[in-house]
C-alpha cells in the first residue's frame, strides 16, 4: 500500500484560512499542475471530518465514484451525500490502511491537515506533493503541526509554473 499527499499551501504554509475559506486558491483549480494525472492513479482517498465539510459545501461532490473514506471520532454525526462511495468511520490511520488493503487498493490520497499530521505520524505516508501559491496569509490552518522528532524528506524534483505555483515532491524515506 502506498499513500500520497497532493496539496495546495500558501508560501507561509498554510492550506486554509483560520475560518477554512479557500478564496485565496487560484479560480478554477488555477494551471494545470497534475491533479488529474496525480488522480488518475488513486484507489481511494482519505479525508478529515473539516475537509469533508469544506468539499460538502461546494456545487458538486469533487471525487466522483472514487471511495472517499471520511475519518471522524463521531461519525454517527455525518451524512455520506447520497449518489457518492463514501463511508464515514473512526478509526486510526493503521486500521484505515489495513481495512482499505484488505480491499484491494493501492495507492490512497491522504487530505487534510490534521489527518496527514497523523498519517505522517503513524509513518503512513510515503510521498508528498505541495503546491505553494505565491500568497501570503499571515495566519490559517497550517499543513503541519507539532512533531514528536524532526521528519527527514528527500527531495524528489520542483517544478515551477508560469502562473508563479511552485511544486515540490517528496519522499518519506521508511
Ligand atoms: N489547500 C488545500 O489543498 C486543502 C486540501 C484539503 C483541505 N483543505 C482545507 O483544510 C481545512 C481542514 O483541515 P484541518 O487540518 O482543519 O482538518 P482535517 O484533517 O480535514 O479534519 C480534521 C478532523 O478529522 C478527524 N480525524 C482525522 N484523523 C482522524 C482519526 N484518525 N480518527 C478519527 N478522526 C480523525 C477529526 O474529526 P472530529 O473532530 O470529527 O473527530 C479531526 O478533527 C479545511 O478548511 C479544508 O478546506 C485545504
Amino acid at each position: 500500500m502506498k499513500a500520497s499527499v497532493f496539496i495546495a499551501t500558501s508560501l507561509d504554509g498554510f492550506i486554509a484560512r483560520s475560518d477554512g475559506a479557500l478564496d485565496w486558491l487560484p479560480e478554477g483549480g488555477g494551471e494545470p499542475h497534475g491533479y488529474l494525472e496525480f488522480m488518475a492513479t488513486v484507489d481511494a482517498l482519505v479525508i478529515g471530518r473539516k475537509t469533508f465539510e469544506t468539499v460538502l459545501a461546494f456545487p458538486e461532490w469533487p471525487y466522483g465514484t472514487k471511495p472517499v473514506i471520511v475519518l471522524s471520532s463521531h461519525p454517527a454525526n455525518f451524512e455520506a451525500p447520497p449518489g457518492t462511495v463514501c463511508t464515514i468511520i473512526d478509526a486510526t490511520p493503521a486500521e484505515v490502511v489495513d481495512r482499505l488493503a484488505v480491499q484491494g487498493m493501492g495507492h490512497l490520497y491522504i487530505d487534510g491537515g490534521v489527518t496527514i499530521q497523523r498519517f505522517l505520524a503513524a509513518g503512513l505516508i510515503q510521498r508528498l506533493i505541495i503546491t505553494r501559491v505565491p500568497v501570503v496569509l499571515g495566519t490559517g490552518i497550517p499543513l503541519f503541526g507539532p512533531v514528536a522528532r524532526d521528519l527527514r524528506l528527500t527531495h524528489v524534483t520542483t517544478r515551477a509554473y508560469p502562473s508563479g505555483l511552485v511544486q515540490s515532491e517528496y519522499r518519506v524515506p521508511a
